[in-house]
C-alpha cells in the first residue's frame, strides 16, 4: 500500500441538498419529474418541473416527512395495502417502444419515519420493479438523515414505462417513495447500446466524480451540466491524495455525453490506484466504465503516461496499454468499457498500474458501474388488452402494472403460466358487479374460471372461443337468461357451476348427457331451469314469442293422466337402458386412430442378393426392412417432397403403411457407389443403434438404391441456427445445450461404443437432425467404407469434409484419427454459441472463418461480442465460457491435445446443470441482496444525498 493510494470506488458521501437549485431554465424535454405524495406542482432551481402523483396513481396515501430541506422531501406516498404491487405508469411523447430511459427513485423515510421496519436490524426493505423485471430491493435505515437515489437504465416496451413498489413478502415492510423520475437516454451510450442487444435493463451502481478538490464545494454534478442528467457523485479528495484540476474546457464528443465538469478535476495515482467494490452477485454480469482526460500540462506527448487496467489481476486492456493522449490527446475525454464478473465472494478490484515507461502516475477522473439483468417482456399486449376491459368492467382498479410479471408479483386474482399465457382467473367472492366480461372470450389459454359468489348480472355470453376450458364457476350470482349451447363445444370442461343464479329455459341436452355420463361435475339447483322434453319447461325469456305471445296450454285432466303414463314409461325405459348399459356394458365405439398395419419383419441373406458380397465377411441377416421401389414410391408419393440433398442422393420424405413418417434416400445416378458400398451400408447401419444416431429402418435394392432412415420433423441444427426462421424463433441456449450434449454422446458411441469405430469425418451442423422433442441425433455416418477406421492405418485416398470445419492438421497431413472429428465438433461448437455459421462474413463481407474470429474475442475475455445476439443475453454466462472453453479445446493444435469426446459430453452436460440451475435461480425469487455499509470502504450500490 505505500506507494499506491487505495480508494474505495464508490463513495457514499452525503451532500448538500441546496446545491440541487442553483440555476432557473427551462427543463429538456422527455423529463418527467414526480413529486410524490404532494398535491401540487413546482419549479426546482434547476428549471425541472414537478408534478404531483394525485393524478398518477389511485393506491397509496401520502404521509409529510419531517426533517428535511429540501421541499421534494417533504412528502411522501406510503403504499401500506396489500396489493401485489403498486405501479406508475411513466409516459410522455418521448416514450415508445425501443427508446431508453433512465427511471430514477429517491427514497427518504425522515427523521420520524411512518411505521417501525420488521427486521430487527432497523432497515426498511422492499421490491423495485420496472415494467415486468425485478429491478433492484431497497434497503432503507430508519431514521437516517441521507436520501437515497437509485438509478436504473432501461428500454421501452411501448409507450408507458411502469414503475412498481412492492412488499417483498406479503407481510414485509410496506414500501414507499418521494421522488420519481423519467429520463430520456441516447441510443449511443455504453450502457443503453449493451441493453439494447442483450435485451436487458443496466442497474445502475453509481456514477462517481473522481478528483474533486477536498475544499471545492461541488458535492455532484447533475442538470444542467449534464444534459442527460444523470447524478455525478463528487468524490473528495483527502488531504493526502493528490489531484490535478483545470479550468480549461474539455472535449466532451466521447460517446457518453459526459459533462465537461467531471472530466475537468482527476484523481492522481502515487503511482497506481487500486479501487474495489465488494457485495456484487458472484454470477452477474457488470459492466464498468473508466473515464480519463489529460488534464496536466506537464504531459505533452505519447508515451509519457500510459499505464493497465486489472480487475481482479486480469488484464482488461489486452489491446494495449491505455495512452489517453495518444487516443485523444490533451483536454479531450476518453472512455475505457470493459465486461467484468466479481469473484465468488462478489468483490472486484481494479488496479490502474503505470507501465514501467511511464513518466507519470496513472489516473482518473470518473467511473460508471451498471449490473446488466435479464428483462422481462410484458406480457402480450392483446393479454393485456383483455385484462384492462375485465379489470374496467369488474371495477378491479387497485391490481396495477403487468399482470403477470414479474414472477410472484402479477395480480392475485390471475394465474400465469410462462408462455402460454393466463391460465385461470380467480375472482370468487369479489364483491365485483356488472356483467361477465366479454374480454375473457380474448383469453384462449384460460382453463379455470372462478367467478362465483359476486353479483354478476346478464348472460353467460359465448365462451366457445375458450377451447381448453376445465372449470367455469358461475354459481351464485344473479345471470339470467338460458344457459347457451356454446357450453356443450367445450369439450375439456369437467365442472360446471352454475347453481344459484336466475337462469332460465332448457338445459342443453348435450350437458346433461356428459354429466350423465360421468364426464362433466354439473350444477345447476336454484335456477328456473328445465330438462328438455319435460312438461313443465319453461321456454327462457330469450325463446319466448313475446309478452304477448300464446299462452301455456290448459292443461286437461287426461293430459295430466297421459304425462304420468308416459312418465312411468319413460322411466322404466330409462331403468332398462341404464340397466343394459352397466350390465351388458358395450365395448367403446371404435376410435378414428389410423389403422396400424404392424411391418413385417423380412430378414434378408445379403449374401444372395448381392453379386459382389464383401469378401471375407459373412453378412449377418439383417433386421431392417426391405422395400420394393414401388413401395418406396408409394410411400414418396412418387417423390413428391424433397427433403434435401445428402453425399448418398436426394432425401425424400415418405409415409409407411403404418403411418410413420419416414426419410428416404436415393441413390443419384450420378452418385458412384456401387453395390457393395451400398451392403457395406445397410450391414454397417443395421448394426449400430444408438438414441443418437438417426436409425435406419429399411432399404430397397430393386431398380435404384434406396434408404429408409427415421424421418426427423425438426429438421437440421443447421436450420435452427441459421434458417429462415431463426431470427424469429432463435433455440434457446439451453435447447443449444440438450442438442449438443446428444450430438456429443452419438459422436462418443461411434468413436468408442460401436463396433467397428467410426470417424464422421463430414460433422457439419446440417447433420445432426431433431426430432419431434428436439433430441439430436447423428446423420450421414458411415456412408462408405471410407468413414470406418482404417485397422492398418492406411491413409484414404481422398480429403473428406466440408468447408470450414476441416481440420487445418488433417488437411496437411492426411492423417485419420478421431481427433478429425473433434476439430469439426469444436466448430459446430462455436456455431451454437455464436449463431453463425462456420464461414460467414464479417463487417466488410470478408469470409471469416468462425474459429479464428470466436479465439479473438475468448483470449480478450469478452465472450458477450461473440455470444448469438438472437439469445438476447439469456444465458448464464458461465455457462457460455464454459462451452467456449470446451470448443478452444477442440480445436486445438496439436491435434494430440484434443480432449475425448467422452469428456466433452461430460464437459458439456455440466455446462448444461450450470445454465439449468440459473434459470431455477432467476425462477425463483431471489432473495434480497442486503448492501450493508461498512466504515473503511463503501460497499453501497447507491447514491446517498443528505437530505438536509
Ligand atoms: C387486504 O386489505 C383489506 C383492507 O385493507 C382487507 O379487507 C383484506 O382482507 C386484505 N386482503 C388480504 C388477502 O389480506
Ligand atoms: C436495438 O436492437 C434492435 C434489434 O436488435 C435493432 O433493430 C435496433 O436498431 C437497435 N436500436 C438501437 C438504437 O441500436
Ligand atoms: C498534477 O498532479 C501531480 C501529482 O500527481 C502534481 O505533481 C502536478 O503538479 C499536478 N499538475 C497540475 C497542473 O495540477
Ligand atoms: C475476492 O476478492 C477479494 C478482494 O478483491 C478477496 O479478498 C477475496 O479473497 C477474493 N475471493 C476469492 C474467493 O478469491
Ligand atoms: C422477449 O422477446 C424476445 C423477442 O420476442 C425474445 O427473443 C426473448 O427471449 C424474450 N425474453 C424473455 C425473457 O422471454
Amino acid at each position: 500500500m505505500e506507494s499506491s493510494s487505495c480508494r474505495p470506488l464508490f463513495t457514499c458521501i452525503a451532500l448538500q441538498a441546496t446545491i440541487l437549485w442553483s440555476f432557473a431554465r427551462s427543463q429538456q424535454p422527455g423529463f418527467l419529474s414526480i413529486d410524490c405524495g404532494s398535491d401540487s406542482p413546482s419549479t426546482d432551481g434547476n428549471g425541472i418541473e414537478w408534478v404531483s402523483d394525485t393524478k398518477l396513481i389511485n393506491e397509496g396515501t401520502s404521509r409529510p416527512v419531517t426533517g428535511g430541506s429540501n421541499p421534494l422531501l417533504a412528502t411522501m406516498r406510503l403504499f401500506d395495502g396489500n396489493q401485489s404491487k403498486y405501479c406508475y405508469s411513466l409516459t410522455n411523447s418521448l416514450v415508445e417502444a425501443g427508446a431508453f430511459f433512465l427511471v430514477r427513485v429517491g427514497i427518504w423515510a425522515g427523521i420520524t419515519p411512518p411505521y417501525t421496519p420488521k427486521d430487527s436490524d432497523g432497515n426498511f426493505r422492499f421490491k423495485m420493479i420496472v415494467d415486468a423485471t425485478e429491478w433492484q430491493d431497497v434497503s432503507v435505515q430508519y431514521g437516517t438523515t441521507e436520501w437515497l437515489t437509485f438509478d436504473v437504465y432501461t428500454r421501452a416496451q411501448r409507450s408507458s414505462i411502469d414503475f412498481c413498489l412492492a412488499r417483498i413478502t406479503p407481510d414485509g415492510d410496506a414500501p414507499f417513495l418521494n421522488v420519481l423520475e423519467l429520463r430520456p437516454l441516447p441510443s449511443t451510450l455504453t450502457a443503453t447500446r449493451a441493453i439494447n442487444a442483450t435485451n436487458t435493463i443496466a442497474n445502475c451502481l453509481g456514477h462517481n466524480d473522481y478528483g474533486v478538490p477536498a475544499d471545492s464545494n461541488v458535492s455532484f454534478t447533475r442538470y444542467k451540466f449534464d444534459a442527460l442528467d444523470r447524478f455525478w457523485i463528487s468524490s473528495k479528495a483527502s488531504d493526502i491524495d493528490e489531484v490535478n484540476t483545470t479550468t480549461l474546457a474539455i472535449d466532451v464528443s466521447e460517446r457518453n455525453e459526459l459533462p465537461s465538469r467531471i472530466l475537468q478535476t482527476t484523481f492522481m495515482g502515487r503511482p497506481h490506484i487500486r479501487s474495489w467494490y465488494s457485495e456484487l452477485k458472484p454470477k452477474s454480469v457488470y459492466i464498468a466504465e473508466f473515464y480519463f482526460a489529460e488534464i496536466d500540462p506537464a504531459v505533452t506527448a505519447s508515451g509519457q503516461r500510459t499505464f493497465n487496467i486489472y480487475a481482479n489481476e486480469e488484464l482488461m486492456n489486452i489491446e494495449g496499454e491505455i495512452d489517453v493522449f495518444a487516443k485523444v490527446g490533451a483536454n479531450a475525454a476518453y472512455g475505457y468499457p470493459m465486461v467484468f464478473s466479481p469473484n465468488s465472494t462478489g468483490d472486484v478490484t481494479f488496479n490502474f498500474t503505470p507501465t514501467a515507461t511511464s513518466v507519470y502516475p496513472s489516473f482518473l477522473a470518473a467511473a460508471e458501474v451498471f449490473e446488466i439483468k435479464i428483462m422481462n417482456n410484458l406480457t402480450s399486449a392483446s393479454t393485456v388488452s383483455a385484462i384492462e376491459d375485465i379489470k374496467a368492467s369488474l371495477g378491479l382498479t387497485s391490481s396495477t402494472g403487468d399482470p403477470c410479471l414479474p414472477v410472484g408479483y402479477g395480480y392475485p386474482w390471475l394465474n400465469c403460466s410462462g408462455d402460454s399465457g393466463i391460465t385461470a382467473l380467480m375472482l370468487s367472492k369479489y364483491g365485483t358487479g356488472g356483467e361477465i366480461p366479454g374480454a375473457i372470450k380474448s383469453l384462449p389459454s384460460l382453463t379455470e374460471i372462478y367467478l362465483g359468489g359476486n353479483n354478476l348480472q346478464g348472460e353467460i355470453p359465448d365462451l366457445s372461443s375458450l377451447l381448453i376450458l376445465e372449470i367455469l364457476d358461475l354459481s351464485n350470482n344473479r345471470l339470467t337468461g338460458a344457459i347457451p349451447d356454446s357450453l356443450a363445444s367445450l369439450k375439456n370442461l369437467k365442472v360446471l357451476y352454475l347453481q344459484n343464479n336466475n337462469l332460465s329455459g332448457e338445459i342443453p341436452a348435450a350437458l346433461l348427457q356428459r354429466k350423465q355420463a360421468s364426464l362433466l361435475m354439473f350444477e345447476y339447483s336454484g335456477n328456473l331451469l328445465c330438462e328438455s322434453n319435460s312438461a313443465d319447461c319453461v321456454p327462457s325469456p330469450g325463446s319466448l314469442p313475446g309478452p304477448n305471445g300464446s299462452p301455456p296450454k290448459n292443461t286437461s285432466i287426461g293430459a295430466v293422466v297421459g304425462g304420468a303414463v308416459a312418465g312411468i314409461l319413460v322411466v322404466a325405459i330409462a331403468i332398462c337402458i341404464a340397466v343394459y348399459c352397466c350390465c351388458f356394458k358395450k365395448k367403446p365405439p371404435v376410435q378414428k386412430d389410423p389403422k396400424v398395419v404392424v411391418p413385417q419383419e423380412r430378414g434378408v441373406e445379403i449374401n444372395q442378393r448381392y453379386e459382389n458380397p464383401v469378401p471375407n465377411k459373412a453378412m449377418p441377416k439383417l433386421a431392417v426392412q426391405e422395400f420394393s421401389f414401388e413401395e418406396i414410391k408409394t410411400a414418396t408419393n412418387n417423390f413428391r417432397t424433397k427433403l434435401g440433398q445428402g453425399g448418398f442422393g436426394p432425401v425424400y420424405k415418405g409415409c409407411l403403411q403404418d403411418g410413420r413418417f419416414v426419410a428416404i434416400k436415393v441413390a443419384s445416378n450420378s452418385a458412384n457407389q456401387g453395390t457393395k458400398e451400398f451392403v457395406n451400408e445397410v450391414d454397417l447401419l443395421s448394426r449400430i443403434h444408438h438414441k443418437n444416431l438417426v436409425g435406419l429402418l429399411g432399404f430397397c435394392n430393386d431398380q435404384k438404391l434406396v434408404l429408409v432412415y427415421e424421418f426427423m420433423s425438426s429438421g437440421s441444427l443447421f436450420d435452427c441456427l441459421h434458417g429462415p426462421y431463426s431470427a424469429a424463433s432463435p433455440l434457446s441456449w439451453r435447447k443449444r445445450l440438450r442438442i449438443m450434449v446428444d450430438a456429443a454422446q452419438g459422436f462418443d458411441y461411434l468413436h468408442n461404443g460401436c463396433n467397428p469405430r467410426i470417424i464422421h469425418r463430414d460433422i457439419k451442423s446440417s447433420n445432426i437432425l431433431l426430432n419431434d422433442n428436439m433430441e439430436a441425433k447423428i446423420s450421414d455416418f458411415g456412408i462408405s467404407r471410407d468413414y470406418v477406421r482404417s485397422e492398418t492405418g492406411a491413409p484414404p485416398t481422398t480429403l473428406m469434409g466440408s468447408m470450414g470445419y476441416m481440420d487445418p492438421e488433417y488437411m496437411s497431413n492426411m492423417k485419420l484419427t478421431e481427433k478429425v472429428d473433434l476439430y469439426s465438433f469444436g466448430v459446430l461448437l462455436f456455431e451454437v454459441v455464436c449463431g453463425r455459421t462456420a464461414i460467414f462474413k464479417d463487417t466488410s463481407h470478408q469470409p471469416t472463418n468462425i474459429v479464428e474470429w470466436a479465439r479473438a474475442s475468448i483470449d480478450r475475455g469478452v465472450i458477450e461480442d461473440i455470444v448469438d445476439m438472437s439469445l438476447h443475453g439469456q444465458f448464464d454466462v458461465q455457462s457460455v465460457w464454459k462451452v467456449a472453453e470446451v470448443a478452444l479445446a477442440c480445436v486445438e493444435i496439436p491435434s494430440s491435445k484434443r480432449p475425448k469426446m467422452s469428456e466433452i459430453s461430460l464437459e458439456l452436460r455440466e455446462a448444461e446443470r450450470m445454465e439449468l440451475e440459473s434459470e431455477e435461480r432467476h425462477a425463483i425469487d431471489q432473495p434480497s441482496v442486503e448492501f450493508t455499509g461498512n466504515s473503511n470502504y463503501s460497499t453501497l450500490s447507491y447514491t446517498h444525498v443528505s437530505a438536509r
